[in-house]
């Protein structure tokens, strides 16, 4: 069953949203939750019988919608789905930049085209979108962009040093535009979501989650928190960031993550930290009284 929403159902009432990459995965539901709070929402997206699909199911939610089909490397499509917005709902408030692409790939066999394809979906989308937008947003006098972003760039993650780049590129826009575009109402923010279950991501990053019980066992027990997260919990976050609780939130990127990202295995059991800590600390102890009582330098300090 769908956990209950702490937020009030006219939270986004009077605001209209537009979800690139909303017409399925992380950015419908993210959509899906505007809608439910009161916002009316645009969803872009390259493939117009997806996006067809998921107005519909909004609708059936009682969601007012509608949709563009464009691609967010091509600066004119941005400005035509702003425009969309503009023209079917009269204003913009909300601008979240969900759409993204990834893949698996060793960097040595990464073709150039490969590196670049993600980075202009990534880093250059977002860019064209929140410029395309600008106008608009800053004629709503309060509005947020939201960046979904990742984690992997805070170290460094196997087989995915496009995607790393073009989300670190990403989490610096999120800051740059906090910085210069606060003076026009607009906030900026990111979401940098973990695992996440039944996404394209995961059963394109993590192969075999979906299904293989010791693949998601191993993606489990690397989460602190003990299991991935739900489209939901990225959502609420957005929400949060969108709601009047935010307010006084520009230029940071939140993680939702179940501190994943932060995640090494413990070199000692839990139970056994105690013990051995104790037995380490009783050692060095004994050792020091040794050297006292033979009036080593260390007695004399
Ligand atoms: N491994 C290595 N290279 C790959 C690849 C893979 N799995 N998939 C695509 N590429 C390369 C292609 O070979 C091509 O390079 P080349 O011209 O040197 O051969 C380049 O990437 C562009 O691929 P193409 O399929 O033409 O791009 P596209 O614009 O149609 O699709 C993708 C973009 C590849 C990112 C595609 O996966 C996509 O559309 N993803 C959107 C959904 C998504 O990934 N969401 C994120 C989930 S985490």
């Amino acid at each position: 069953m769908e956990p209950q929403s702490p937020f009030k159902p006219d939270t986004l009432r009077g605001k209209t949203a537009l979800v690139t990459g909303g017409g399925s995965g992380i950015g419908l539901e993210i959509t899906r939750q505007l809608g439910l709070h009161g916002a009316k929402v645009v969803i872009s997206g390259r493939r117009e019988q997806v996006l067809r699909d998921a107005c519909q199911t909004l609708g059936g939610d009682g969601i007012t919608a509608a949709f563009v089909q464009g691609d967010v490397r091509r600066y004119e499509d941005c400005e035509r789905m702003a425009g969309e917005a503009v023209a079917r709902f009269g204003r913009l408030d909300i601008l979240v930049n969900c759409a993204a692409g990834n893949f698996l790939s060793p960097a040595e066999q990464l073709s150039s085209n490969g590196f670049r394809t993600v980075m202009e979906i990534d880093a250059l989308g977002t860019f064209n979108m929140s410029r395309a937008a600008f106008a608009a947003l800053k004629s709503s006098g309060d509005a947020i962009i939201i960046n979904i972003s990742m984690t992997l760039h805070y170290g460094a993650t196997w087989w995915q040093a496009h995607a790393s780049a073009a989300k670190a590129a990403v989490d610096s826009l999120t800051r740059s535009l906090g910085l210069e575009w606060g003076h026009y109402g607009i906030r900026t923010a990111g979401v940098a979501p973990g695992p996440i279950e039944g996404t394209a991501g995961m059963s394109k990053l993590a192969p075999g989650s979906d299904a293989a019980a010791a693949v998601l066992q191993k993606v489990n027990s690397s989460i602190p928190l003990g299991h991935m997260g739900r489209r939901w919990d990225i959502a609420m976050a957005c929400l949060f960031l969108c709601s009047p609780a935010a307010s006084f939130v520009t230029g940071h990127t939140l993680v939702v993550d179940g501190a994943e990202w932060m995640y090494k295995p413990s070199l000692v059991p839990r139970d056994a930290v105690n013990r051995i800590s104790r037995g380490v600390e009783a050692q060095s102890r004994a050792v020091g009284l040794a050297g006292a009582s033979s009036g080593s330098p260390r007695s004399k300090l």
